[in-house]
């Protein structure tokens, strides 16, 4: 449905907001952009919509190349973060607008009003002005100005992020369920992570203009292609840190600091290692895949620091002490942390582990990530 060919922006002074970006989005499919600020999202946005002029790159959009045509002939429909309502016009009028002044009927507007008003929920309000409806109440009439005009496609700007926490989250499930209701094709722009991989078909994650990985939620979340995705989805954060490769006769041993973890043959399949002692890595583990456990552990002596309870589950945060010297002299990737803390989520049936005490920690080496010290590329076999 759309689709994007080695699209880049350059803007004056030599800013490379997005650089080669490739990727098709299908019909009907609902695609998350995340990456933290600056990353090129809105850029990518406003060249899909026409609203910005693409340096160089092509833009398709149902099998028609639009790279340079005008907004207006794309049928696409964008939904911005502040809503853009006309304040002094009804609910009702703010919907009408776009049909009004493309001179449709009276009676076909009246009829697609009621039908969007149905579907965004607010047929009782259709009399009110947006400072009289809630913030919530405030985008559904925002996304109906776009629904009203059954475009190609919905661009949607963080379109979520003026509401307070808990209605975000309602708004989330609403907009999914329009979305999925009306079947447009979705592009959607968020640079938080949670909302990307709740809402997402698939997610194109980006950083510094330049397209990580694109992929359904799981796909990205079980196997980042880099140390980058690894520690942007998820929260709390996937645990990176470095270890030194080295062997055992041909089993594959992780050494962290004074510690070692050897490996059953596994490592050598999964991931691309071969030949790889002496070389050093970068370790990933999700804090949800650590167990604690005081008795025998793959890493000990971990000193818990803080224990934080989030209700349902608690993050502890455990430091290597002085058991480990975590050489970090040579930290290359800005990837890795450069305080050695692991975060490990507990549920509430584990015990909580002392503040100050020492604990050890086990894994399943199937959760184990190994990405490329330099490239942070992960080292994971297809
Ligand atoms: N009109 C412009 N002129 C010059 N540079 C720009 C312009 N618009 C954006 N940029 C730059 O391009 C880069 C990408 O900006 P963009 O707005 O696409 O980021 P974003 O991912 O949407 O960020 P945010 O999450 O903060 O909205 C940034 O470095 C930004 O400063
Ligand atoms: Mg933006």
């Amino acid at each position: 449905m759309i689709k994007l060919e080695n699209v880049t922006k350059t803007f004056a002074g030599d800013i490379h907001a997005v650089s080669d970006l490739s990727l098709e989005i299908g019909e009907g499919e609902f695609v998350a952009f995340v990456g933290p600020s600056g990353c090129g999202k809105t850029t990518a946005l406003r060249m899909i919509a026409g609203l910005e002029t693409v340096t160089s790159g092509r833009i398709t959009v149902a099998n028609r190349d639009v790279t340079q045509a005008d907004p207006g002939e794309r049928d696409i429909a964008m939904v911005f973060q502040n809503y853009a309502l006309y304040p002094h016009m009804t609910v009702r009028n703010n919907l009408a607008f776009g049909m009004k002044i493309n001179r449709f009927a009276r009676s076909e507007i009246a009829q697609r009003v009621d039908e969007v008003a149905k579907l965004i929920g607010l047929e009782e309000y259709l009399d009110r002005r947006p400072s009289q409806l809630s913030g919530g109440q405030r985008q559904r009439v925002a996304m109906g100005r776009a629904l009203i005009r059954n475009p190609n496609a919905f661009l949607m700007d963080e379109p979520l992020s003026n509401l307070d926490a808990k209605l975000r989250v309602h708004m989330r499930v609403e907009v999914r369920r329009l979305q999925q209701e009306v079947g447009t094709t979705t592009v959607y722009v968020t640079h938080d992570q949670v909302e990307a991989m709740t809402m997402g078909d698939r997610i194109a994650v980006m950083r510094g203009g330049v397209l990580q990985q694109y992929g359904r939620p799981d796909d990205i979340y079980d196997r980042p292609a880099n140390a980058f995705v690894a520690g942007f989805m998820g929260a709390p954060p996937m645990n990176l840190f470095r270890a030194g490769l080295t062997q055992d006769g041909t089993t594959p041993v992780l050494v962290v600091g004074e510690q070692t973890m050897k490996f059953d043959g596994r490592l050598s399949t999964d991931f691309n290692i071969a030949n790889g002692a002496g070389k050093q890595v970068i370790v990933g583990l999700r804090p949800e895949d650590i167990v604690v456990d005081a008795a025998a552990g793959t890493l000990k002596d971990l000193r818990v620091s803080l224990v934080e309870s989030l209700g349902a589950e608690r993050i502890a945060h455990v430091g290597f002490g002085d058991a480990i010297k975590f050489d970090r002299t040579e930290t290359g990737s800005n990837d890795i942390p450069d305080d050695m803390m692991l975060q490990i989520r507990l549920s509430r049936s584990t015990p909580v582990p002392e503040l100050g005490s020492n604990v050890a920690i086990q894994f399943d080496p199937a959760n184990l990530h190994l990405f490329d010290v330099e490239s942070g590329k992960s080292l994971r076999r297809d």
